[in-house]
């Protein structure tokens, strides 16, 4: 069931009515807001850290990989021992929000309670009643943290909190501040819930995101760093590297399937599709689509991209002359084809990419090493895979082909060295699919 069946006014309603009593509830409004909570859950993406392969829904237990050691996300089914049952909501509110756990201790931003500070009551109340109501208990512990001590004492983490997260005061005030009332709901999803610019936005020193939403700066979504080996594109309106080009449809087609005529999700967009925006309404999707195209460009130099056919009219007539154009032909042209036009939205295009064009090629070259999988979606069943190719290209062969697919067709990127892939090679992400995260379909 979706939130669409139910009135955001009525939701509201029995929400004022029942002022926060889970067990006080009649059973055709519990219902109502399990709902309306499990559509939040989705919008806000919670599965995607919180539930793991092999281990139950919402049972926890994926690795997160930090400097000082591995700490892995919790339990948050309603078992009352290895999960959140003993929450109440005035507990979980802020552990959601302000990354407090219910004994105290502050959570590590791995969990992203910076942009949950901007979630609506209304919507934490719901969220509330789907986890306690809506979940199955799993009495399955996580792993522990294999932080050693003393940096495993979580004080500096209350410090990071006090300093980088927005108090929830703070966050709404911010939420409710003047918009246009077209973006207001797509503005409110973004920056909220979604928290896109956890891996969008640039982050700094101390891995704070440098600005939580559009009223801090056109740093905001202007792109990231990379994660697990692959770069966040600028979501504002950048020629090139962003989503400067791209139609209202595009972005929405991109976010309820991970394909579009532009290009295919891999990496991390692949789990925020899959677990989060595919399950959003077409309403929905085009309030976050009309906001996206709201953002000012942060590169205003960078000049629009034109398809160029001088590469094309070159492999066309036999001429594979230029650096890594030999390896394309031989490699890659037969789903990219050699006007780098691809078969969208099978085969991706090359040709004005942006995520071919963004300064750091990591994305690149570890989607040619590892290959990438994007699974079937509820609207575009179809699963489509790009081959792995580390085993049969050389890291020269790589940075060749990476070289040519960054220059032809009107790109116009910087080359790529073969000490890179090879530097590179090592950070090589797992796949998808290993990771466990999404199911083969
Ligand atoms: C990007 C990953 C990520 C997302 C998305 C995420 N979480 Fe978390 N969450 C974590 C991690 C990691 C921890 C453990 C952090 C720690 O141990 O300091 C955690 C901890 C928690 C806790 C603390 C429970 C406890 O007692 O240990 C709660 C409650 C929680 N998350 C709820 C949610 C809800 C509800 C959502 C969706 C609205 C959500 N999380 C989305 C990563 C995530
Ligand atoms: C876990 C990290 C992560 C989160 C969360 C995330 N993204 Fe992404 N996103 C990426 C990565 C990595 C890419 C580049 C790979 C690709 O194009 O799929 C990307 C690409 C995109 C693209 C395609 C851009 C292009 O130039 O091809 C769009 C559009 C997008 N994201 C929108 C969003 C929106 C909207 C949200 C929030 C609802 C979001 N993303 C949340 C990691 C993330
Ligand atoms: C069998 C068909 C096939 C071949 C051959 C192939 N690719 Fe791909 N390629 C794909 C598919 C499918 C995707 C989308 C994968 C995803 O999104 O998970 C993709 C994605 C990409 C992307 C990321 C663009 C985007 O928007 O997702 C790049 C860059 C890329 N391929 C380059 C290459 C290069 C370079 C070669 C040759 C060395 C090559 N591909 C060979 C099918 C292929």
């Amino acid at each position: 069931m979706k939130y669409g069946l139910f009135t955001r006014a009525a939701f509201f309603g029995v929400a004022a009515l029942l002022a926060g009593s889970v067990s006080e509830l009649r059973a055709e409004d519990t219902s109502a807001l399990i709902a309306q909570g499990k559509y939040v859950a989705e919008a806000s993406d919670c599965s995607a850290c919180h539930t793991v392969r092999g281990r139950g829904e919402f049972a926890g237990g994926m690795e997160f990989k930090l400097p000082i050691g591995s700490i892995y996300s919790s339990n948050i089914t309603p078992d009352p021992t290895h999960g959140i049952g003993a929450y109440s909501e005035a507990e979980f509110s802020r552990a959601v929000r302000e990354g407090v756990r219910r004994d105290g201790a502050s959570l590590y931003p791995a969990m992203p309670f910076p942009s949950y500070a901007r979630m609506s009551d209304g919507d934490i109340h719901a969220l509330y009643v789907y986890f306690m109501k809506g979940v199955q208990p799993v009495a399955q512990a996580v792993p522990p943290n294999g932080i050693p001590w003393p940096l495993s004492i979580r004080l500096p983490m209350s410090v990071w909190r006090a300093v980088f997260s927005p108090s929830v005061v703070a966050a709404q005030k911010d939420v409710n501040r003047s918009l246009p009332d077209g973006i207001r709901r797509g503005a409110y999803l973004v920056e909220g819930p979604g928290h896109c610019g956890a891996c969008h936005s640039p982050r700094g020193m101390a891995l704070q995101e440098k600005a939580l939403s559009n009223s801090s700066g056109s740093l905001f979504l202007s792109g990231g760093a990379a994660i697990d080996g692959f770069v966040p594109t600028s979501l504002r309106q950048d020629q090139r590297t962003g989503l400067a080009g791209w139609s209202e449809d595009d972005i929405v087609q991109f976010l309820a399937t991970g394909r579009n005529r532009r290009g295919e999700a891999f990496g991390g967009m692949t789990d925020a599709i899959f677990h989060g925006t595919q399950h959003l309404t077409d309403a929905d999707l085009h309030a976050m689509a009309r906001y996206l195209l709201s953002l000012q460009s942060h590169q205003p130099t960078l000049s629009a991209w034109h398809y160029d056919p001088s590469a094309a009219t070159a492999l066309q007539a036999g001429d594979a002359s230029a650096q890594g154009a030999k390896v394309y032909v031989d490699h890659c042209a037969a789903c990219h084809r050699s006007d780098g036009r691809g078969y969208a939205p099978a085969f991706p295009p090359l040709a004005g990419n942006p995520v071919l064009m963004s300064d750091d090629p990591a994305s690149l070259v570890h989607v040619v090493q590892s290959g990438a999988v994007l699974p079937g979606m509820i609207k575009a069943p179809s699963a489509f895979a790009m081959p792995a190719y580390s085993g049969i290209l050389s890291s020269q062969q790589i940075a060749d082909v990476v070289t040519f697919i960054r220059k032809a067709w009107g790109n116009n990127a910087a080359p790529v060295t073969a000490a890179t892939v090879e530097e590179l090679r090592k950070s090589a992400p797992e796949p998808t699919i290993q990771k466990g995260i999404i199911p083969l379909n």
